[in-house]
């Protein structure tokens, strides 16, 4: 990233950003699976805030479930995309440009907060944590998809796990290792953290 702000280097990668399976979900089975694994945790009509939300692949999926979703990226090109794709796909999500570390909207205003694949690039995940777990009313559910790559980057669940512990009386760990998730096999640690309040 030298040499560019963390904004310019995702809006670099934004045109491109959907073209990975788990990113887009432009392939019905992909899409199914992601639905399956996060709309059964989900209240009904819950409010969710996707931090870091990217192109808004997931936030939009949320939306079309009857949720109300608040997404936040600091790069305008992925907020750009999440925006023409909730207006594609006609719901009525939420998006702004802004740093996630420092999330935009009052706290205890959520019943969700969504993650994935955003703690692990912040500068310090833990503080960003205390951060969202703040927006979450009481019992309110804390939801991150990391993972740990085979290129070094990344957390591992235990890493992850722990970092929630430091807010949070509870959190469970489950391994993403169904192929269905990411559109082919994968190798590396991959997993959901799951917190309710
Ligand atoms: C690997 S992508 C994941 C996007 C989306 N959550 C998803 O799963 O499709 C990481 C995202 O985090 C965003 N990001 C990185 N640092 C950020 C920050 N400090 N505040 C807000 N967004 C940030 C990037 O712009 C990028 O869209």
């Amino acid at each position: 990233m030298t040499g560019m702000t963390t904004a310019e280097y995702w809006d670099a990668q934004a045109a491109t950003f959907d073209e990975e399976p788990d990113h887009g979900l432009t392939d019905p089975a992909v899409r199914q699976a992601w639905a399956e694994l996060l709309l059964p945790r989900l209240p009904a009509a819950a409010s969710v805030a996707d931090l870091g939300c990217g192109t808004g692949t997931l936030a939009v999926l949320l939306a079309e479930a009857g949720h109300r979703v608040s997404g936040v990226d600091v790069a305008p090109r992925m907020i750009a995309a999440a925006v023409g794709k909730a207006a594609d796909r006609r719901v009525a999500a939420r998006f702004v440009v802004g740093d996630a570390a420092a999330p935009p909207w009052t706290p205890a205003s959520f019943d969700v907060v969504l993650g994935r694949h955003v703690l692990w690039a912040l500068p310090d995940p833990g503080e960003a944590l205390r951060q969202w777990v703040q927006l979450l009313r009481p019992g309110g559910l804390l939801l991150l998809v990391e993972g740990s790559w085979s290129t070094g980057a990344g957390l591992t669940a235990a890493e992850t796990r722990a970092l929630v512990l430091r807010h949070r009386g509870q959190a469970t760990v489950e391994p993403l290792d169904d192929r269905a998730l990411w559109g082919g096999p994968i190798t590396d640690e991959r997993y959901l953290v799951v917190s309710r309040g």
